[in-house]
């Protein structure tokens, strides 16, 4: 199931990448994925399906839990059913959102889950079946339980892109407010690029386990905003422009995430080479280049 702007952003990869072959199934419906992993013989999958965008998951809970929650649990019963176990390498996106009002700080891969959201309860319902299942069935079968990834490619409707995007339309005039909700939730921000080679060098290990992949560092929403102004050299950005909204807070909100990839360095060899002004200043240039092309 894709929306418009994730269809456009899956053609614009497949356009970099000329081998890559898109066969259509649906998180929601068993038979489609059995159809798609018979036609398609796998050796690994990377579950990166799900509703991901967590102020939705408010709105439509139902819809959440089935997608998110229940998607993984499909491919693993697809994946059963066609006694695929000991051929496919599986790996599921799990999220550091599943750690919510967080027990402790860093996070690490034993820390408790205290979901604060139906998208947070619904990844770590699925993070709970994969291991199970690791362990019921020997399905290599890991969670990367990913803090905050970012890039170019990310959508409008999370909060670094609509900033960088805000940004640099502001810088050219072509908007004269940016309107956000809690300014003060604090995030571990990481280049997507540098966490999709930590996906990949997880299923290259001999054994399937659970990697927290984060870059150790926190910043506050409001310091995603000044970075960005002061990207395009506006010093004062947030007192001239930024407007609190309170349609962008959420019932309950996930205050601070920061995550220890102390096991994904030691084990996988893993480490960000992407820090946040460098990420951020990577998003505000791409956003205005795409501008500059429109105007
Ligand atoms: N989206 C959005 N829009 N968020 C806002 C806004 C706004 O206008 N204003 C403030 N925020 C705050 C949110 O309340 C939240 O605390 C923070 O910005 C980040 O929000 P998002 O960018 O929507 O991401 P997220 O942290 O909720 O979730 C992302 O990261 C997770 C990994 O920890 C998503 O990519 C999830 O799918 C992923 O699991």
């Amino acid at each position: 199931m894709m929306n418009g702007q994730k269809e456009d952003r899956l053609r614009a990869v497949r356009s970099q990448l000329p081998g890559v072959q898109i066969v259509m199934g649906d998180l929601a419906d068993t038979s489609s994925l059995v159809s798609v992993l018979q036609q398609v013989q796998p050796d690994e999958i990377y579950n990166l399906g799900a509703i991901s965008f967590v102020a939705l998951s408010f709105s439509q809970p139902e819809l959440t839990a089935n997608i998110t929650g229940l998607g993984p649990l499909r491919l693993l019963e697809s994946i059963r059913i066609l006694g695929m176990e000991k051929q496919v390498k599986f790996y599921q996106a799990s999220s550091s959102e599943m750690f919510g009002e967080v027990r402790e700080s860093p996070q690490r891969e034993t820390t408790p889950f205290n979901p604060r959201s139906p998208y947070a309860a619904s990844k770590a319902f699925a993070h709970q079946v994969v291991v199970n299942y690791r362990e019921a069935y020997g399905i290599f079968a890991s969670c990367g339980i990913l803090f905050n990834h970012e890039g170019p490619h990310r959508g409008l409707e999370f909060v670094t892109r609509k900033i960088t995007n805000g940004v640099a339309r502001i810088k050219l005039g072509l908007q004269s407010e940016l309107r956000l909700g809690n300014l003060e939730a604090r995030r571990d921000w990481g280049f997507a690029g540098d966490y999709v080679q930590a996906m990949w060098l997880m299923l290259q290990k001999e054994n399937a386990d659970d990697y927290v992949i984060a870059t150790g560092i926190t910043k506050s929403v409001r310091e995603f905003v000044e970075t960005a102004f002061s990207c395009v050299g506006i010093n004062d950005g947030i007192e001239r422009y930024v407007q609190y909204d309170s349609r962008f807070s959420r019932p309950s909100e996930v205050n601070l995430l920061v995550g220890d990839y102390g096991k994904a360095k030691k084990e996988l060899g893993w480490e960000p080479s992407v820090h946040f002004k460098e990420l951020v200043g990577m998003m505000v240039e791409n956003d205005l280049r795409i501008l500059h092309s429109q105007i």
